[in-house]
This record gives structure tokens, sequence and C-alpha cells, in this order.
């Protein structure tokens, strides 16, 4: 089996850095443990724990069908094969202006009228760090920057023997929270992050962040989060200073809309006073 320390097609939020640890943490484990990786983003958790722990289940929650991306790869490596040519004079990383910035639009037009495109991994080539279109529609309208890849991507191997499931969290969740010997790869979207490449990216409030939380209640389990998120903080706090019931019950709320510029959010007013 080949070992991948990266996803091998961009993914953002991928675990490369806790490449190690998670190896790590899963040899650690007992004999006969189940890892089930809740929120599997590019399958790189099932793929290292898989690597480091070959005899064990292995469950990857492919929610965002990145196994789509992986089975057309030909394609994407054809696609990028044929804009070489027409970027062959602009400077790597150097912006794409007329008359070649066309030229790759008709391009990527071209293979997106003959069949499947994968549009993130077409936007790393050819946008600005963390700019991503999702379709023709978005791409056509974005500055393109010229950060074409000069190999081919490889994926062979990389899920080989992990078992793929596509289920909202929860579901899988009560489907593995009774089976003894389970590890629970907990990694959501971060809160404050921008989930915009990830299926449902606007479902998550912090609400949805709290819930994610409850997997973590009696079980086994590796929870990824961040220092930008303060979920950490908060769950500290609470369990410091235990409300025996929330405040705000019966008190009135006023909301006013602050909208403009990039502007689009509610203040508030608690009202809990005569
Ligand atoms: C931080 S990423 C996970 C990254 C992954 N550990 C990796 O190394 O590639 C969070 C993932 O959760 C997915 N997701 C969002 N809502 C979900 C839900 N309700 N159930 C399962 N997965 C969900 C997102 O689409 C995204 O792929």
């Amino acid at each position: 089996m080949k070992t991948y320390t990266n996803a091998p097609l961009p993914f953002q939020g991928q675990k490369r850095r806790f490449a190690k640890q998670i190896a790590e943490m899963a040899k650690q484990q007992k004999k006969g443990s189940i890892f089930v990786d809740l929120f599997g983003g590019s399958g790189l958790v099932s793929h290292i724990v898989k690597y480091a722990r070959p005899e064990c289940r292995v469950v990857y929650n492919d929610y965002d069908n990145y196994q789509e991306r992986l089975k057309n790869v030909h394609r994407t490596n054809a696609m990028l094969h044929s804009l070489r040519p027409i970027l062959e004079n602009i400077p790597h990383k150097m912006r794409i202006d007329e008359p070649t910035r066309s030229k790759v639009i008709a391009e990527v037009e071209r293979w997106n009228k003959s069949g499947y495109v994968d549009w993130i991994t077409l936007s790393s080539n050819l946008h600005f760090t963390m700019n991503y279109s999702r379709n023709f529609e978005e791409f056509r309208k974005e500055t393109l920057y010229n950060k074409l890849r000069q190999t081919d991507y490889i994926v062979d191997g990389y899920l080989e023997n992990v078992e793929v499931v596509s289920l909202d969290y929860r579901e899988l969740f009560e489907r593995f929270k009774l089976v003894p010997d389970v590890v629970f790869i907990v990694d959501p979207p971060y809160l404050s992050t921008d989930c915009s490449t990830y299926n449902n990216a606007d479902y998550w409030r912090l609400s949805d962040y709290l819930d994610v939380l409850k997997c973590l209640q009696e079980t086994n389990f590796v929870y990824f989060t961040s220092s930008r998120s303060s979920v950490l903080e908060l769950i500290e706090w609470i369990s410091h200073n235990k409300f025996n019931e929330n405040p705000f019950n019966n008190a009135r709320i006023f909301r006013m809309h602050v909208g403009g510029i990039a502007l689009n959010y509610d203040d508030i007013m608690i009202v809990k006073a005569a």
C-alpha cells in the first residue's frame, strides 16, 4: 500500500499537519479497534489510519463525494495537460491577462461541455490561494493566475480497503455509538473558517458545532479544532459556571438589521427588566 501524507487532490482543511500524530494514535489503539471518520473530507485521516493499522476496520464518511474527484483524476490530468501549452509563456504565479485568459476560459468551457470538471482542483491550479469556483459560471468571472501543476496527480491505492459511506455524521454516529471499541474521528468544519468548498456550506452555525460535541460523550474519540474557534473556551467556561436555567428565558428580544457593503447581520438587544 502506498502512503500519502497529503490528500492526493486539493482539499481545504485536510489534516496533513497531524499526519505523524494520527498514525501514532492509530498504532496505540487496542486490537480489533474500529475507526469511524465522521467528517471524512478528503479521506486523509482514514488513509493514514488504515496505513498504520491495516488489519483494522476503517470507515470513511465521504460526505463531499471526494471519491468522484478521485475517479475522474485521469480527466483532470488530461484537462491540465491541454492547458499547459496555452500558458507556456506566462510565468508561474503571474496573473493571466488577455488574450491568454480567453483561451483558457474557452478550453475549460470545452471540458465543461464534454463532461465532469473537478472545479476544486482546477481552482487550485488557476485561482489565487483559497479562491474556489464551483462551476463554469463562477470560473469565467474569476481572476486567473498561472499556478498550473507540471506533473500529473496520482491517486493510486489511496482509499484501498477503506470502507466508504456517505451520510450525515449524526446517522453514522447512531450506527456505531453502541459498537464496542470504536474510535470516532471528529473533524467538523471549523467555526469562522471558509467552508465554501464543502457540501452544505451554509449550515454550520454555533449550535451545529455544539451538537457535534454530543459525539464526544462517553466515546473514544479524536477531535480536531482550531484556535480560531472558541468552542474549547466556551465548553470550559460552561462546565465551570453551571447555569441552572437559560438567563434569556422569558426575555424580550429586539433585533436591528445592519446592512451595507459586506455587512449583513443583526444587532440584538435582550431585555429582562420591567
Ligand atoms: C474539516 S473537514 C474534514 C477534513 C478531513 N479530516 C481531512 O483530513 O480531509 C470537514 C468536513 O465535514 C463535512 N461535513 C459538513 N457537514 C457534514 C455533515 N452534516 N455530516 C458529515 N460531514 C459533514 C464537510 O463537507 C467537510 O468535508
